[in-house]
């Protein structure tokens, strides 16, 4: 595996350690690597109240725009599943925002086999940023 995929896994396993999933005992970890080349990792975080929970994906991505990088070129995400983990919806359209036209999304599970797709495969007609803008 190369380095570069190696230390997000590395990073993300960690993140995953930190999971507050008391409710779905179900812990996440994400890293992105920000087109600045710096890594920043998240686990998923859940409330009493169910509906506040956010992802290990979105947390991963909110960490980075906090530190003022607005662009990745790759993420990964990693749970204890039989399959390479999927990531939700809402954290696809989150990805959108903040990817490159060529962000890699990498998928694993309690196996180490590592799946790789584009944003695009994932989620092919995404709302696009911009669309929302008023015209004139
Ligand atoms: N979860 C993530 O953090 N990322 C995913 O890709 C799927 C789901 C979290 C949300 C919730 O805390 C738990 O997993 C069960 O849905």
């Amino acid at each position: 595996m190369p380095q570069k995929k190696k230390r997000l896994l590395e990073i993300a396993r960690d993140a995953q350690k930190n999971a507050y999933a008391p409710y779905s005992r179900f812990a996440v970890g994400a890293a992105v690597l920000s087109s600045s080349g710096k890594i920043y990792s998240g686990a998923n975080v859940e409330n009493a109240s169910y509906g506040l929970t956010c992802c290990a994906e979105r947390n991963a991505i909110f960490q980075m725009v906090s530190a003022g990088e607005t662009r990745f070129s790759d993420l990964l995400v990693i749970a204890d599943t039989d399959s390479p983990v999927r990531p939700c919806g809402a954290c696809l359209q989150v990805m959108v925002e903040f990817a490159c036209p060529d962000s890699r999304i990498l998928m694993v599970g309690k196996q180490e086999i590592l799946e790789e797709r584009s944003l695009k495969e994932l989620i092919p007609m995404a709302f696009i940023p911009g669309t929302e803008e008023k015209k004139g």
